[in-house]
């Protein structure tokens, strides 16, 4: 990734936070790692296997834009939220954003205000000039949650993500740019529809 990036801090929200991986989080990884339904829907293949899910953890907790999404009250690991390439753009200091929350915490807001620290943390802290996102086309409840934390409808993108069991997706694209961040009416406003 570009030059830019700068290494991990922990991000606290109201009721979350978010904070690096560690081969101790097995159990609370599992919870959505193994789930086909959140996996498939990311676009992953969900974990069969103890050496798999080992394997996967390490990947996880050595990725510096990776984080576990804990509640700050009890410690709980509700899921995962990192950074990642925005492969849609050259030559200018963008990030992406991709997510996995456990079926058990879904309906309570939890990825919604995660999403929106991950866009504040990408602005503030990582000086970023937009903040890209992404899910399949049909996948409802993670473009609820896109358009609630501000972000922008963009279009879609026609055959985009060829899944690891060969199905292909269309991708629906948003964005938030710098300047509709900091004037605070990024959900007020769409540039296409
Ligand atoms: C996408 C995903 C994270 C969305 O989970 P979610 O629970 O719907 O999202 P949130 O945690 O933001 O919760 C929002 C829901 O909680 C409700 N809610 C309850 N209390 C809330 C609160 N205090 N604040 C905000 N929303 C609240 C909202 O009304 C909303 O429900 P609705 O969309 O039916 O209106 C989850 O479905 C998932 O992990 N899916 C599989 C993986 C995936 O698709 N990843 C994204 C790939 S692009």
């Amino acid at each position: 990734m570009n030059g830019f990036w700068m290494r991990r801090a922990e991000i606290e929200t109201e009721r979350l936070r978010l904070r690096a991986w560690t081969m101790q989080d097995m159990q609370g990884f599992l919870l959505f790692a193994a789930d086909p339904e959140v996996m498939m829907a990311a676009g992953s293949k969900p974990v069969l296997s103890q050496e798999e899910a080992r394997a996967e953890l390490r990947r996880t907790a050595d990725d510096p834009y990776a984080y576990a999404i804990t509640l700050r009250d009890t410690g709980e690991i509700v899921g995962k939220i990192k950074f990642q390439r925005d492969g849609a753009r050259y030559n200018v200091h963008s990030v992406s954003i991709g997510y996995e929350l456990a079926q058990r915490y879904w309906g309570n807001g939890y990825m919604t205000e995660a999403l929106r620290g991950m866009v504040r943390h990408a602005f503030d802290v990582m000086q970023v000039e937009l903040v890209t996102i992404g899910h399949f086309t049909g996948n409802e409840r993670s473009r609820r949650v896109i358009e609630r934390a501000g972000f922008l409808f963009d279009g879609v993108t026609p055959y985009a993500f060829k899944r690891f069991d060969g199905r292909v997706f269309d991708e629906a694209n948003y964005s938030i740019l710098r300047e509709e961040y900091e004037s605070g009416a990024v959900s007020l406003r769409r540039r296409f529809s």
